[in-house]
């Protein structure tokens, strides 16, 4: 089974992949955020260093756009490829509502005719050029489209479908589902590899997977790591099973070093000490999230979300320290 980290707007960017795949080990392919192609046909500098490869040195990096412009696509495409990289990621999956006002993410999926014309265009174009891999929803506000939007995508030589089976309206909310997933994979072409990701958050959640879909020989986990890094290489060696309600605090040694390089990063990739400050925040909400029952737990997060200079936020993260190693399991 490949694991993948999910590409996450603002999180699993080049500093957090960086300083993550020095540490840890079981992630076979990363993902990156989505790049949004604009008709300038040029990159922001921003965006050519997520995918520069000297800041992406050692890991599988798979660069992800967002458009709905084949030939913006095309563009893009050809530039990451000069760049050495084999593959490049649609997304139609974003649910956010600026994005699918524009007909972009998961609003691809709102017109399949125009998805259809625009993957058309694109893979004529392309053909064997290079590796062309989507991560999709599969729906809009309910699952019901989902045999024609299978359909669509089994008429094109995609590299590999990375289903999140949430409609767009579910947004992150409410379960994925099972049953979606299931009919999904049933009507996908059987050379068509299928990779899932949704709320995968411990070793059993991967075992489920891997049991249930015989075909799946990937999956894609986003929130799972960021709230445990160790968990693709838990899943690796199957070591810890955390079926019970039972919270995990991840290695406390490894967790700092991640951490501390995160941070570090953040500030050398920012003007401003306040930008990486307000990163490290989202890194410590995806973190303390299931540890909330913890106590104290609610207070440590709190003195990281209001911290407002580097100074106040490294008090808090110490003291966060000090309350993990406390309470390690
Ligand atoms: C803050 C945030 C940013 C995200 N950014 C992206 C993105 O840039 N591209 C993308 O395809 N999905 C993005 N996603 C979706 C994730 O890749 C993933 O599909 C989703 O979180 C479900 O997987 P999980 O339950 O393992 O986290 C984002 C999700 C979140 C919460």
């Amino acid at each position: 089974m490949q694991i993948y980290l999910a590409p996450m707007e603002g999180i699993t960017g080049h500093v957090y992949r960086r300083v993550y795949s020095k540490i840890y080990k079981g992630v076979d392919k990363y993902f990156t955020p989505f790049i949004a192609t604009n008709q300038t046909f040029k990159m922001k500098n921003r965006e050519k260093r997520e995918i520069d490869p000297k800041y992406n040195e050692g890991m599988n990096v798979i660069p992800q756009l967002l458009t709905n412009n084949a030939q913006q696509f095309v563009w893009y495409a050809r530039e990451i490829q000069k760049l050495g990289y084999k593959e490049v990621n649609l997304n139609a999956g974003c649910p956010s509502g600026t994005v699918v006002a524009k007909r972009k993410g998961s609003g691809m999926l709102s017109d399949l005719d125009i998805f259809d014309e625009f993957l058309d265009e694109v893979f004529t174009t392309m053909g064997n050029e290079m590796d062309i891999s989507i991560k999709t929803r599969i729906g809009i506000s309910d699952f019901s489209e989902i045999e024609d939007i299978i359909n669509l995508y089994n008429k094109y030589p995609i590299k590999e479908l990375t289903i999140h089976p949430r409609t767009r309206d579910d947004f992150y909310k409410n379960k994925v589902s099972f049953e979606a997933f299931e009919l999904a994979n049933q009507l996908a072409r059987k050379d068509l590899p299928i990779c899932f990701n949704g709320d995968i958050k411990t070793v059993e959640d991967a075992i489920n997977v891997q049991q249930k879909y015989q075909n799946v020989k990937s999956i894609m986990l986003g929130r799972g790591i960021l709230a445990n890094p160790n968990l693709p290489e838990q899943i690796v060696e199957k070591k810890v099973n955390l079926s019970s309600t039972e919270y995990y605090i991840p290695e406390i040694s490894k967790l700092e070093e991640l951490a501390e390089g995160v941070f570090q990063g953040y500030l050398e990739e920012f003007t401003g000490e306040k930008d990486a400050v307000n990163r490290m925040k989202e890194f410590w909400i995806y973190l303390a999230n299931p540890l909330m029952e913890l106590n104290g737990m609610k207070k440590a997060l709190k003195a990281i979300t209001k911290s407002k200079d580097k100074k106040s936020y490294e008090v808090a993260n110490k003291e966060m320290f000090r309350l993990l190693r406390e309470n390690k399991n």
